[in-house]
């Protein structure tokens, strides 16, 4: 429960099928090096044109080249912080100035400062809902951001889905917009890799220019077509994660010692008051979550993944357990 994963596994049926049509074609030929069938249904699930989406292996394979196409070393580049450390890492990869917002309290968006700050960004990196908090920025927000800056902002939505909102539509309105997707949450692909942008076509298509030729392999792509064909058995889990996650959280508030951070992905940030060994507690029992000591001023904090019904309660159990027995 410490990765964001979907924790259910596609159904052997589908599974089957897959592996079934996988047998019928050549693994001695390259996959496509423009994947329309996956981009075209891509596309229309989300009203854009195919040559607005960009396919790759997983969305971390994409903030590279966006990076590279749009900042010069020195080039400020805005985060908020906390968020998922691959963006700054690869900034600072990148040479660029990374410009840091703190989120409030709270860890809601700073809009003040975001709208301050964002009017000098070449870039600016927005996480909605955000990694590791789970909370989340009204879209208008994103629409001021986007009027005001003269720069390009990249919008992670890798857990749109279980938020049930998303900026998309917004990619017809703001050619600065760039929206970073991914299969491997609520579609459930972690483990075949598969993650796209989405922009105004010129944008990705300069983009385009600097990814790998034949970045996603032809299991992959035919996975990810046959689970956009399967679209509704998608919507239903993705509710069911909903509701999982609000039953977690509503019984994690009910234990002493722990205060619950409102979330809108799969997964939970919760402050505890001796985070340390509650993990340590759990990982006894081989219950895996995310330790927060990573993220500055975050040390008290830990992370949990929704999980299926029964990880949800072992993991309840066994923080009831621990939170008694700490001395
Ligand atoms: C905010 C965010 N973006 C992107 C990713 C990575 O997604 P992918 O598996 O498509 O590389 C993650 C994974 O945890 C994430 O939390």
């Amino acid at each position: 429960m410490n990765q964001n994963e979907n924790p259910f596994d596609i159904p052997r049926t589908l599974k089957e099928d897959i592996l079934r049509e996988a047998l019928c074609i050549p693994w001695c030929r390259y996959p496509e090096p423009n994947p329309m069938t996956v981009r075209e249904p891509l596309g229309r699930r989300l009203g854009l044109a195919p040559e607005s989406i960009l396919l790759s292996s997983g969305s971390n394979q994409l903030i590279g080249p966006v990076f590279r196409a749009i900042l010069e070393p020195g080039d400020p580049l805005l985060i908020c912080r906390p968020v998922f450390s691959l963006f700054r890492k690869t900034a600072l990869m990148e040479g660029a100035r990374v410009v840091e917002i703190p989120l409030t309290e709270s860890f809601d968006y700073d809009a003040e400062a975001l709208l301050r700050e964002s009017a000098g960004a070449a870039l600016t990196v927005l996480c909605c809902p955000n990694n590791p908090t789970g909370t989340v920025m009204d879209l208008f927000l994103l629409e001021k951001i986007l009027k005001r800056t003269p720069g390009l902002v990249l919008w992670d939505e890798a857990y749109a889905e279980f938020w049930g909102q998303s900026a998309v539509s917004l990619i017809h309105r703001y050619s600065n917009l760039m929206i970073l997707r991914t299969f491997s949450k609520a579609l459930g692909l972690a483990g075949l890799r598969v993650g796209f942008l989405a922009a105004h076509p010129t944008i990705a298509k300069q983009i385009g220019k600097l990814l790998m030729p034949f970045d996603v392999n032809v299991f992959s792509l035919l996975a990810a077509r046959r689970l956009l064909e399967v679209g509704s058995y998608i919507d239903l889990q993705t509710r069911k994660i909903v509701r999982s996650r609000n039953s977690l959280a509503e019984a994690l508030k009910r234990i002493p010692g722990i205060r619950v951070v409102p979330s809108q992905a799969n997964f939970i940030l919760f402050r505890a008051a001796r985070a340390d060994a509650l993990f340590e507690g759990l990982k006894k029992r081989s219950i895996l979550i995310r330790p927060m000591n990573d993220y500055p001023g975050l040390s008290d904090y830990l992370r949990v993944t929704v999980g299926t019904d029964e990880e949800n309660a072992l993991f309840l159990e066994a923080v009831n357990t621990i939170q008694k027995d700490m001395p």
